[in-house]
């Protein structure tokens, strides 16, 4: 691979490319819409990601390529950059931004992209190219960034440069991951453990809705704000900083202060949510994937009918699971509104799950999900 990326570095740049860096993709195992109110996740780096090969011109221009895009943008070195459109360089041109904003000397970079995460799937492709991006420049600069700061500042640009108020877990899952390990990580304190994802007889499937993730952005943002709502109706009687900071008893105990029903619903289900995490962390450690599946489910069930941001592709990926004596449990990941689900398959029926559940899809949306066998990766690294 780091071969045949070389050669198309030289097709367009005429040269080697000094360094070869990839941050992998993820996916969150459970925990989801938790990590912006102060919770615990479980996410896994996966072993799709995005590669980036980069060199210095010392011309003091920067020139994005994408094997992926045919899009190409040369900017010369100036103070301030603007995002354009939904272009793909926006992500990478945030980061030289916050580089150069911070006080670092840059003189020019050309750089090439790659990427086998499926676009637009919810495997956190955005997440991927922010932090292979700044993991490169604190690198090449020497500049001294921790990984932490670097999920920080790779955050920071999707919440300031790109216009996203997403949380803290993709950039960190895709920058802290290890093969064969979920992250159990607070977004509060920001303390984690990588514990073994062991699953026994079972494997980890995604599968893709290939439905293209219209309006995600702006209905994640409403998610963000609903919840924002419910805290701060909860703090008229609660010393609370995020809504989970409380549990499932305190919540019941207060929830007549929140007197709006959707943003009631979209509390309930952080908090129970949050809730599950831990009920899932104690039966992962147990193995006991039974319990882990059931726990998937109910996940699924609550982002459908209380927070709202399934669909039906994505239910349909569900409810198949829930026909299948071979599947332990199977819910929506990251975002949704599109995007991906995962599923916990018995390893030896794979195949036939997954002709079955591309058949029971297809016939009920009209078009074929893609379906793979996930492998948990490592974090972001030079290659
Ligand atoms: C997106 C965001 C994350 C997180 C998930 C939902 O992936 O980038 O910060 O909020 O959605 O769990």
């Amino acid at each position: 691979m780091k071969q045949s990326l070389q050669q198309e570095f030289k097709e367009r740049y005429h040269k080697e490319a000094k360094k070869v860096y990839f941050s992998p993709g993820r996916v969150n195992l459970i925990g989801e819409h938790i990590d912006y109110n102060g919770g615990l996740v479980m996410p896994c780096a996966i072993t799709f990601g995005t590669y980036l090969l980069v060199s210095p011109n010392d011309e003091n221009i920067f020139r994005f390529r994408s094997l992926n895009f045919e899009d190409t943008l040369d900017v010369p070195l100036q103070d301030d950059y603007a995002k354009t459109g939904e272009k793909w360089f926006n992500y990478p041109l945030g980061v030289i931004e916050y580089f150069l904003k911070d006080g670092h000397q840059l003189r020019g970079l050309d750089m090439l992209f790659y990427g086998d995460i499926p676009i637009s799937s919810g495997l956190s492709s955005s997440a991927s190219i922010e932090v292979v991006t700044s993991y490169a420049l604190n690198d090449l600069l020497n500049a001294g960034y921790s990984k932490l700061d670097l999920v920080k500042l790779s955050k920071s640009v999707e919440n300031n440069f790109i216009g996203v108020n997403c949380g803290i877990m993709d950039q960190f899952a895709v920058a802290f991951g290890e093969k064969n390990k979920a992250l159990m990580l607070n977004c509060d304190t920001l303390a984690y453990e990588a514990v073994d994802s062991n699953l026994g007889d079972y494997v980890l499937a995604i599968i893709n809705t290939n439905k293209p993730r219209k309006l995600a952005e702006s209905k994640y943002n409403e998610r963000v704000r609903e919840c924002q709502a419910a805290l701060s109706a909860l703090q008229v009687e609660l010393d609370i900083n995020y809504l989970c900071d409380i549990d499932t008893t305190t919540f019941d105990q207060h929830k007549h202060l929140i007197t709006d029903q959707t943003i009631y619903k979209r509390a309930k289900h952080v908090v129970e949510e949050n809730d599950r995490v831990k009920l899932a962390a104690k039966a992962l450690s147990e193995n006991n994937l039974a319990e882990f599946g059931r726990l998937m489910y109910a996940s699924h069930d609550s982002l459908r009918d209380l927070y709202e941001v399934s669909g039906k592709e994505l239910d349909t990926i569900e409810e198949y699971g829930k026909t299948d004596p071979n599947v332990a449990g199977s819910r929506m990941t990251g975002a949704g509104f599109g995007g991906c689900a995962i599923a916990l398959v018995k390893e030896e029926a794979f195949e036939s799950y997954s002709e079955a559940v591309i058949a029971y899809y297809t016939a009920k949306i009209g078009y074929a999900p893609s379906v793979y066998k996930s492998l948990i990766g490592n974090g972001v690294g030079v290659l």
